[in-house]
C-alpha cells in the first residue's frame, strides 16, 4: 500500500488544477468579499495583491519544494530533508491545524449546499427576513446534516487517491467553475447601476487604509493561497520531478488572483445595486446576497448557481485540507488509504459538530469570553497556527535547507530574489501579523 501511495503522482496539468482548486474556496468567495468590504475596498484589494506577490508566491514555492524534496507528509518531509526530528515536530503543528480548520470549514461548506437547495427550490424567496432565516437555520440540527454530506463527498474523493481521486475531481470542477463564474460576473455587471460596486472594488481610495488593513491583507493572502497549513507541502510530495515548480507557483498565484477578482466583480455590483452595505461581516453572502437575488429576474437560478459554485469551490479546498492529516496518519500508522480516509473523516466530522452547534443550539454553553467555539477555532487556526507554521516553512527553506534552491529549480536571478523574500521579507511580515494577533502590538 505505501508502495502504491509513493508512486501515486499528479500529472502536470492535474497538479495545477488541484492546487488552484485548493486555493480557490470559501476564502475567495465568502471571506474575501467581506474583509475587502470592511477594510477599504479597492485599496485593500491592491494591498492583498502586493501581499500575494511578495509573500504568497515565495512561500508557496517553498512549501512545494519542501514537499517534493522530502516526499513525505507535512511533518515528515521536514524531518526527511533535515535529518532532524525537531523540524518534523514543528511541521506537525500544521497537520493538527489542518484537522481543526477542516472541522469548521466543512460546516461552512455545508451552509452553501443548504442555500443552493433553498434557492433552486425557490424556498429562499418566500421570506424577506434573511437574518432570521439564517439564524433559524443555525438554531436547527440541519447544519450538521449538511456538514456530514460535505465530509462524505470529500472522503469519497480522497479514498480514490491522488491521480484517480483528487486530480480527476479538480480537473473537472475547476474549468467548470471558470465558466460559472464568468456567467455570473457577466450577469452582475449587466445590472443597472453595477458600476458603483465596480468602482468601490477597483478604484482605490487610500485614505480608507489603516495599518490593520495591511495585516489583514497578509493573513488573507496566506489563507487564500492555502499556505501555512501543510496543504501545499502535502500536494508538493505528489508532484513529479520533471514539473517546473516556478511555473506552477506562478500559475496558481495568477489563477487564484483571477478567481478573487471575478468573485469581487460578482458580489460588489450585486450588493451595491440592491443597496446593501459591503461591511456586513461574515453573514454577507448568506444574508445580503439572498436579498439581492430575490429582487433580481431569474434570481432563483442565479442564486442557486452561485451557491452551488461556492459549494464546489469549497469541496475542492476541503479535499486538500483533509489530505494533510490523511497523508500524515497513513504514513505514521502504516494504515491503507481507505482505512485512513474513513477514520480521519469521521474524527473530523465529530470534531466539527461542537463548532456547528456553538453557533446555534449550543451557543450558551460552547462559548468563551463572548466568542463561540466556532470563532475560537477559526481564530486560533487562521491567526496563530497559520502564521507560526508559515514562519517555520520560510525559516526552514530560507536558512536550514541548503538544497532548497536546487529543488525549486529557478534561474540564478530568480533564486536570489526568492531567497531574499524567504529570508527577510516574508518572516518579518509574518512575525508582524503574529504579534498583532497575539496582542503584543497594537496599531
Ligand atoms: N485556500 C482555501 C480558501 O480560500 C482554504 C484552504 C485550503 C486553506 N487549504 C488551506 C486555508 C490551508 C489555510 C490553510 O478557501
Amino acid at each position: 500500500m505505501s508502495e502504491h501511495r509513493r508512486n501515486d503522482r499528479f500529472s502536470s496539468f492535474g497538479f495545477i488544477m488541484s492546487a488552484i482548486g485548493s486555493a480557490v474556496g470559501l476564502g475567495n468567495m465568502w471571506k474575501f468579499p467581506y474583509v475587502t468590504g470592511t477594510y477599504g475596498g479597492a485599496a485593500f484589494f491592491l494591498l492583498f495583491m502586493v501581499c500575494l506577490l511578495l509573500v504568497g508566491l515565495p512561500v508557496l514555492l517553498a512549501e512545494l519544494a519542501v514537499g517534493r524534496g522530502g516526499r513525505g507528509n507535512a511533518a515528515s518531509s521536514l524531518t526527511k530533508i533535515s535529518g532532524n526530528k525537531g523540524w518534523g515536530a514543528l511541521g506537525f503543528l500544521s497537520v493538527a491545524g489542518s484537522f481543526f480548520i477542516m472541522s469548521f470549514y466543512g460546516v461552512v461548506a455545508g451552509w452553501t449546499l443548504h442555500y443552493a437547495l433553498l434557492s433552486f427550490t425557490g424556498k429562499l424567496f418566500r421570506t424577506s427576513d434573511y437574518t432570521g432565516l439564517f439564524s433559524n437555520f443555525m438554531n436547527s440540527l440541519t447544519p450538521i446534516g449538511w456538514q456530514l454530506v460535505v465530509m462524505l463527498v470529500t472522503a469519497l474523493v480522497l479514498i480514490r487517491g491522488v491521480s484517480e481521486g483528487i486530480e480527476r475531481f479538480n480537473k473537472f470542477i475547476i474549468p467548470a467553475l471558470v465558466v460559472l463564474l464568468l456567467l455570473l460576473a457577466f450577469h452582475a455587471l449587466s445590472l443597472e447601476g453595477a458600476m458603483e460596486g465596480v468602482s468601490f472594488f477597483l478604484k482605490p481610495d487610500f485614505s480608507k487604509l489603516t495599518a490593520e488593513s495591511a495585516l489583514v491583507a497578509l493573513g488573507q493572502a496566506f489563507f487564500s493561497m492555502s499556505l501555512g497549513m501543510g496543504t501545499m507541502v502535502t500536494y508538493g510530495a505528489y508532484v513529479q520531478k520533471s514539473q517546473s515548480l516556478g511555473a506552477a507557483t506562478l500559475s496558481v498565484g495568477v489563477g487564484n488572483a483571477l478567481y478573487a477578482l471575478l468573485a469581487g466583480l460578482i458580489i460588489f455590483p450585486t450588493i451595491f445595486v440592491f443597496g446593501i452595505a459591503p461591511t456586513e461581516g461574515p453573514g454577507l453572502i448568506f444574508v445580503a446576497l439572498p436579498a439581492a437575488f430575490s429582487a433580481m429576474p431569474w434570481g432563483a437560478f442565479f442564486g442557486g448557481l452561485f451557491f452551488v459554485l461556492l459549494a464546489f469551490a469549497a469541496i475542492t479546498s476541503a479535499v486538500s485540507i483533509l489530505e494533510v492529516p490523511v497523508a500524515y496518519a497513513s504514513e505514521r500508522f502504516g494504515w491503507n488509504r481507505p482505512t485512513t480516509v474513513v477514520t480521519v473523516s469521521l474524527l473530523c466530522f465529530i470534531a466539527g459538530v461542537p463548532s456547528a452547534l456553538s453557533l446555534g443550539i449550543g451557543s450558551s454553553v460552547l462559548e468563551l469570553g463572548g466568542k463561540s467555539l466556532f470563532d475560537w477555532i477559526d481564530f486560533v487556526c487562521s491567526n496563530i497556527v497559520l502564521p507560526v507554521s508559515g514562519l517555520v516553512i520560510t525559516l526552514f527553506a530560507g536558512y536550514a535547507w541548503k538544497g532548497a534552491a536546487a529543488e525549486a529549480g529557478l534561474t540564478a536571478f530568480w533564486i536570489k530574489i526568492w531567497l531574499f523574500m524567504l529570508r527577510f521579507v516574508a518572516p518579518l511580515l509574518v512575525l508582524l501579523v503574529l504579534l498583532y494577533y497575539a496582542g503584543v502590538i497594537r496599531i
